[in-house]
């Protein structure tokens, strides 16, 4: 696709932090959603190794983790000749813009920023300078490619508003320069809860492994880890059990790996025990997971197939980013360099 007939389309754009283990949590959440919306936008899928930073990350794990998560974005799906995917890092100009954008965004506001108050109680020994204004790199994320859609779970919406915030700021300061993004807010339902502790979503990062599902997991670790799943004192299904925090999300994942409604998946198990649910949503998950796996072993298995389509998503960010970050230098009264040549 040229960048003409790509910049017809309106741009999708979202970034996943590479930390801990992709997990279904994410596909469900982002990763589904994107395959879904790519015949009508252009995709930009960003590895955000700068984002992941703000909290202490080893080396060697942060650098297969990037790969390994662009591999897993291609196996979930996302076709790599209509979409740009790319690792942050690569594109300089998303630290360039952050800078400019943290001198357009009060302390105050970051102050407000709820993941900021929450991750500083988790890592209390490393209360960062960078964990405090990561909602400005989000923000140059965002707006350096002047994207219209951007699919946010619940815990991220704060980040967007605070995006338009800034953007809306910096037009009425200078002129139109960045779109306003819109969020994208998937439709109704399945929200992937903790496997132990199913009051709070899964979370790929949490300390404790047998919470998520992750997307990499084997079969007998998959079967494990939803026999191990936290349910109650009844033993039975009901349809009132989708209301019930630990079995109504095993039907949740269920309902989503069988492209079932909810309702239509409690009524087919009421009155079984709750381990034939297990045992039949664990054939669900190994067969939805196995031809992933494949996928991702077979890119995985091309690291110059992988690199290649990484380097030009890169480029082409390159590209449409330094034209947004040239129009902001100009705007703010930088000088344009080589202007005599
Ligand atoms: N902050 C997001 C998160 O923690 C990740 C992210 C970074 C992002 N940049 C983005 C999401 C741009 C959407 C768009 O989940």
């Amino acid at each position: 696709m040229t960048e003409s007939q790509a910049a017809k389309k309106p741009i999708l754009l979202s970034g996943i932090q590479p930390s801990g283990h992709l997990a279904l949590g994410n596909y469900v959440g982002a990763m589904r959603n994107w395959v879904n919306l790519q015949q009508d936008y252009l995709g930009i899928f960003i590895v955000v190794d700068l984002h992941a930073i703000t909290v202490r990350q080893k080396p060697a794990d942060l650098r297969k983790r990037c790969l390994s998560f662009a591999a897993q974005y291609l196996a979930a799906g996302i076709d790599p000749a209509e979409n740009i995917i790319f690792i942050q890092s690569h594109v300089p100009q998303h630290a360039e813009l952050s800078w400019v954008l943290n001198c357009y965004t009060y302390m105050g506001e970051l102050n407000r920023m709820t993941q900021f108050k929450d991750k500083s109680q988790r890592h209390q020994d490393n209360i960062n300078a960078g964990l405090y204004t990561y909602p400005a790199l989000m923000a140059a994320d965002i707006l350096l490619y002047q994207a219209d859609l951007v699919p946010v779970g619940a815990d991220q919406k704060q980040h967007l508003e605070l995006t338009r915030d800034i953007a809306n700021r910096f037009n009425h300061t200078y002129s139109p320069t960045f779109k306003i993004p819109e969020p994208f807010i998937p439709q109704a339902g399945a929200r992937i809860m903790s496997l132990q502790e199913p009051d709070k979503k899964m979370s790929k990062s949490d300390s404790n492994e047998n919470n998520y599902i992750a997307l990499l997991d084997p079969p007998d670790v998959l079967r494990r880890k939803i026999k191990r799943a936290v349910t109650d004192s009844a033993r039975e299904i009901t349809p009132e059990s989708v209301n019930n925090a630990g079995i109504g999300n095993l039907l949740t994942i269920y309902s989503v790996l069988n492209d079932q409604t909810l309702a239509a998946v409690a009524d087919q198990f009421a009155g079984q025990q709750y381990s034939v649910l297990k045992g039949e949503l664990a054939d669900s998950l190994v067969g939805f997971l196995e031809p992933f796996q494949q996928r991702y072993d077979q890119i995985m298995g091309e690291q110059g197939y992988l690199s290649s389509i990484l380097d030009e998503g890169a480029q082409r960010a390159r590209y449409m980013a330094s034209r947004t970050l040239s129009k902001v230098y100009r705007k703010i009264g930088f000088v344009a360099p080589g202007r005599n040549r």
